[in-house]
Parts: C-alpha cells; sequence; structure tokens
C-alpha cells in the first residue's frame, strides 16, 4: 500500500529533522508554534488530503489523534529545548511518534479492502528481487545513525524498483522520488555534522560533500526528466540511482569508519 508507506516516510521524515534539532545535530531551529500545527506537514496534507477518503473509518479518528499528540509533544518540547531543558522528555516524544506510525499501520491494515489508486500495473508487474540494493553489514561505518539512514535509504531505493515498468512520470514514482530526496538530503546533513565534528581534512570533506551534490543532483535530473516527459522506466532509473548510491557508500561513506574508531 504505496500510500501508507508514504505517510510513514514523511512522518519518519519530520521526527528526525525534530530529534536532529533536540540533540544539537541540526543547528537550525524550528518555530514550536509552526511544530504545533498537524495540518502544514506533509502527513498533515495527506491525512486531510487524500488520506480522508478513509475518514469514516474508526482507525482514521485514531490516526487524527495520535498525529496530533505528537505535533504538540514535539512543539512543547521544542519550547523546552529552547531553554535548554529537553532531554528528559525526548523519550514522550518517541513514544508519540510511535504512537502516529502504529495508527497509519492499523489504518492501512483496515484498509485492503479499498482499492489503491496511484500504483500501475500492479497486478501484473513482478518485481525483480535480485534487482533490490539490500543493505549488508559490510557497509557499517559504525556510527549508528548514519548506519541507520543508509539502511532506510536502501530500502526507499529499493521501492523505487516496485513497479518496475511504471514510467518515471507516474504518480507513484514522482511521490517515491520525492521521499528518496527527502531521505538523501537529511542523511547528507547528518553526515557532513559528523564530518565536521570528527574533524576530516577539508579537502577530503569537500570532496565528499561534492560527492552528495552530485546524488541529489542526479534524483533532481530524474524529477526534471520526468517533468520534461521523458520515456523512461522506473527499473531504469532505480538502476541508475542504486548503482551510485552504493558505489557513493562504498568509496565515502565506509571510510568514515576509521573515523568513528578514533573518536571512541
Ligand atoms: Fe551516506
Ligand atoms: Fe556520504
Amino acid at each position: 500500500m504505496i500510500d501508507f508507506e508514504i505517510a510513514k516516510a514523511w512522518h519518519k521524515i519530520v521526527a528526525l529533522h525534530i530529534a536532529f534539532v533536540i540533540e544539537g545535530i541540526e543547528k537550525s531551529s524550528l518555530d514550536p508554534r509552526i511544530v504545533c500545527d498537524d495540518v502544514v506537514c506533509n502527513l498533515g496534507k495527506w491525512i486531510f488530503g487524500s488520506g480522508a477518503r478513509y475518514a469514516r473509518m474508526p482507525e482514521y479518528a485514531d490516526l487524527v489523534e495520535a498525529h496530533i499528540r505528537f505535533h504538540y509533544a514535539a512543539s512543547a518540547l521544542l519550547e523546552e529545548h529552547a531553554t535548554g531543558n529537553a532531554e528528559s522528555r525526548s523519550s514522550s516524544l518517541r513514544a508519540a511518534s510511535d504512537a502516529v506510525l502504529a495508527s497509519i499501520d492499523a489504518l492501512a491494515a483496515s484498509t485492503i479492502a479499498v482499492p489503491e489508486s496511484g500504483k500501475p500495473g500492479t497486478a501484473t508487474q513482478t518485481k525483480d528481487a535480485g534487482d533490490q540494493p539490500a543493505w549488508t553489514e559490510s557497509m557499517r561505518t559504525g556510527m549508528q545513525l548514519i548506519d541507520e539512514q543508509h539502511e532506510e535509504l536502501l530500502n526507499w531505493i529499493g521501492k523505487l524498483n516496485d513497479a518496475p515498468a511504471a514510467e518515471i512520470t507516474s504518480q507513484f514514482f514522482v511521490d517515491l522520488i520525492s521521499a528518496v530526496k527527502r531521505l538523501e538530503t537529511l542523511h547528507f546533513e547528518t553526515e557532513e555534522i559528523f564530518m565536521q565534528r570528527a574533524g576530516l581534512p577539508v579537502d577530503q570533506m569537500l570532496e565528499h560533500v561534492q560527492a552528495h551534490k552530485m546524488l541529489l543532483n542526479q534524483l533532481v535530473q530524474v524529477e526534471l526528466d520526468a517533468g520534461n516527459g521523458i520515456c523512461k522506466t522506473a527499473a531504469e532509473a532505480q538502476r541508475a540511482i542504486k548503482n551510485a548510491v552504493l558505489s557513493h557508500i562504498a568509496k565515502y561513506d565506509m571510510p568514515l569508519d576509521v573515523h568513528v574508531a578514533a573518536r571512541r
């Protein structure tokens, strides 16, 4: 159910962003008054937009409530963070975030009979399992957050191949590529902050940052191709994106393990 998977990814990105601010990984601030609003984030837009077709289901009301609670918890925590006192309640944010994810799962489970739209040809297409980029232990850098983000990113890149024959212009693919771009952006910010803190030589860091820009440019180019109506299948685009990310991890990210070890 692609709708729900994307809804969860959107939520995870927001939750990750807030956690980054609370933990001091991200230096930009978030306005608690804006974060308090449950309608402005992508999940909120989905809930009250295309997700509203499930509004008659009790699980939908549960999701609305869980989502409001999450935004209130996040807003309160950010206010405390501004006064230098947020650490004690960060677990309450995690719990509120997990409740949102559980609500999305519950809604998804209750809507199996509702026709899904936006994913083309799912009944007739078979997925090439061998083409799935899989996370392996050998890719570990030793920094848990970076490793978790790599695993999540590779999972999402794998989803780009869920409907291999879909055109890159399809809504299914456009939504997914947008999610991958958001994850990549957050992940690169994380890595770049780590590299700064670890004190990597400037030339090494600049080369790595430049490689991140190229990966993001690749996604932007796919979006431009889609906007220009260029015919390409999801499988073709996914293969190129997967290969670029895997070779980046091998060439630039895995060697970071030396710097992780040095900080222990
Ligand atoms: Fe990375
Ligand atoms: Fe990287």
